[in-house]
């Protein structure tokens, strides 16, 4: 309870703005991606090639009951496609404020066209996959979150100020809600 938690699609940014967000909160960040990938052992591009899609998110949902039950105050950034899921997007609602990172097809693309870890990308038109993949997921972005962080064009610190705003507004409700 208490987090911050960042989605979005592949590449809008979330390890790095969570990154800078722990330092400037002094909270400890959790990567829903990393968490996986350290209890199986292998990359994400292993689990997809050698167990499939499907177990990979029943792999995302685990992990987040179990942050569920030991998560507080920390930053916890997920994986691009764990909101589609509707008890997953329960779950994150249940564990803190949940910010989504928007990002215009083109932004994503410019950041990931070059990256061979994201399984999902490894087609023969990217740009594509990207914009139908965002298109079809944004509502369920717009449905987990309690605020939405626009990115294109903007620096990090304007994003992370942003965010501070709104996680300081929300303590403040709290506390003066008792
Ligand atoms: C995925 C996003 C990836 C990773 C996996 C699938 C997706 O995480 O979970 O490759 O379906 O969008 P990032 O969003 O951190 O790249």
């Amino acid at each position: 309870m208490g987090n911050v938690i960042l989605i979005g699609f592949m590449g809008c940014g979330k390890s790095t703005v969570g990154l800078r967000l722990s330092y400037r909160l002094r909270r400890t960040i959790i990567d829903t991606d990393k968490e996986i990938e350290k209890e199986e052992n292998r990359t994400i591009s292993e689990i997809f090639a050698e167990d499939g899609e499907a177990y990979f998110r029943d792999r995302e949902t685990a992990i987040l009951r179990k942050l569920k039950d030991s998560a507080n105050n920390q930053i916890i950034s997920v994986g691009g496609g764990l909101p589609v899921r509707e008890e997953n997007r329960a779950l994150l609602h249940e564990l803190g404020q949940v910010f989504y990172l928007c990002a215009e097809g083109w932004t994503i693309y410019e950041r990931v066209k070059d990256d061979k870890t994201r399984p999902l990308l490894q087609v023969d038109d990217p740009l594509k996959k990207i914009e139908t993949l965002i298109k079809e997921r944004d509502p369920y972005y717009r449905a987990a979150a309690d605020a939405v962080v626009t990115v294109d064009g903007k620096s990090f610190p304007q994003i992370l100020d942003e965010i501070e705003e709104l996680v300081n507004e929300k303590e403040r409700t709290v506390l003066a809600e008792g």
